[in-house]
């Protein structure tokens, strides 16, 4: 009779196969194992030499076998960690990625001395940034659109999820920006080129929602369009692809925003802009 398959036999076995597809195949092959058996991830380093049984064999290899063909693990999961948040993400919306949480972190400095400040997030997705910022920033009042209905759906559920207070509108931000003054406004929006798409890992191209990451322009339109619905001294601050950081703080200083300063991920790219609204 064959030996049961230990936990870390599978373990190790299931980083090999993903090792193909997935450059976090390790990191890939443990979180899937931790949530198909209902643990922390750090709780499986304990059990290393339990047998696992047929059936939790059988769940395993099905989620493994969705992540070989470069389904993202967060939506394997259902959920994801976004600053202190852990919030349902699906095919809906774009997983939010860490160099957003640096956006994040750009809208607490600008605003940490401001009272109730008026906070809009364009292109919410699962309301990441909106709701980050109600948990961060005391007194913030957030209003987060989209574009897509679906997108909208489940911030919605993450609203409620949370139990924090995030105001949601289903608005196309080449309207113009809901009604402000706004305080500060802050977007992710789509900034991949029509023709880059094809350069994109399959993770993404084939499983996160197109609207979220093509858009052509979107950046400038949230650019020109802030400036009709800041404060005078509000901010904006924008993510950006690797690579457009000079050219949207060329486009800031033209459009007459102050104080433009970029900011780099953790990996050293700049993908983070802001500027200050100056002057009537
Ligand atoms: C890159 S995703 C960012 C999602 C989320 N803010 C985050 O950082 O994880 C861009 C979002 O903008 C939305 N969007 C695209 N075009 C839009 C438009 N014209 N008006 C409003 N939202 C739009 C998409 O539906 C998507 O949710």
């Amino acid at each position: 009779m064959t030996p049961a398959l230990t936990l870390g036999d599978v373990l190790r076995r299931a980083a090999e196969h993903l090792g193909k597809t997935s450059e976090t195949a390790r990191l890939d092959a443990e979180l899937l194992l931790a949530h198909s058996l209902g643990r922390q991830r750090i709780e499986l380093y304990t059990e290393f030499d339990r047998p696992l049984s047929d059936a939790e064999l059988d769940e395993y290899r099905a989620l493994v076998a969705r992540r070989a063909r470069s389904e993202p693990v967060a939506y394997i999961l259902g959920e994801w960690g976004f600053r202190r948040l852990t919030l349902a993400v699906d095919r809906r919306a774009l997983i939010p990625r860490p160099e957003t949480e640096i956006v994040v972190e750009r809208c607490l400095a600008r605003l940490r001395d401001a009272s109730a400040p008026r906070v809009l997030d364009v292109g919410t997705g699962t309301g990441a940034i909106a709701l980050a910022l109600a948990d961060e920033l005391h007194g913030a009042r957030v209003t987060a659109i989209d574009v897509s209905a679906d997108a909208l759906a489940l911030a919605r559920e993450n609203v409620a999820r949370t139990g924090l207070d995030v105001e949601l509108l289903e608005h196309d931000l080449r309207a113009g920006l809901p009604p402000g003054p706004w305080d500060l406004v802050v977007s992710n929006p789509p900034y991949v080129e029509p023709e880059e798409l094809a350069t994109l890992m399959p993770d993404v191209r084939e499983f996160e929602p197109h609207v979220a990451l093509i858009g052509r322009g979107a950046t400038e339109a949230v650019a020109r369009a802030a400036l009709d619905e800041l404060a005078v001294g509000g901010w904006l601050v924008l993510e950006v692809g690797d690579g457009q950081a000079a050219a949207t703080a060329a486009l800031l200083d033209d459009l007459g925003y102050a104080d433009v300063a970029t900011t780099a991920d953790l990996t050293g790219r700049d993908r983070v802009l802001e500027g200050r609204r100056v002057g009537g």
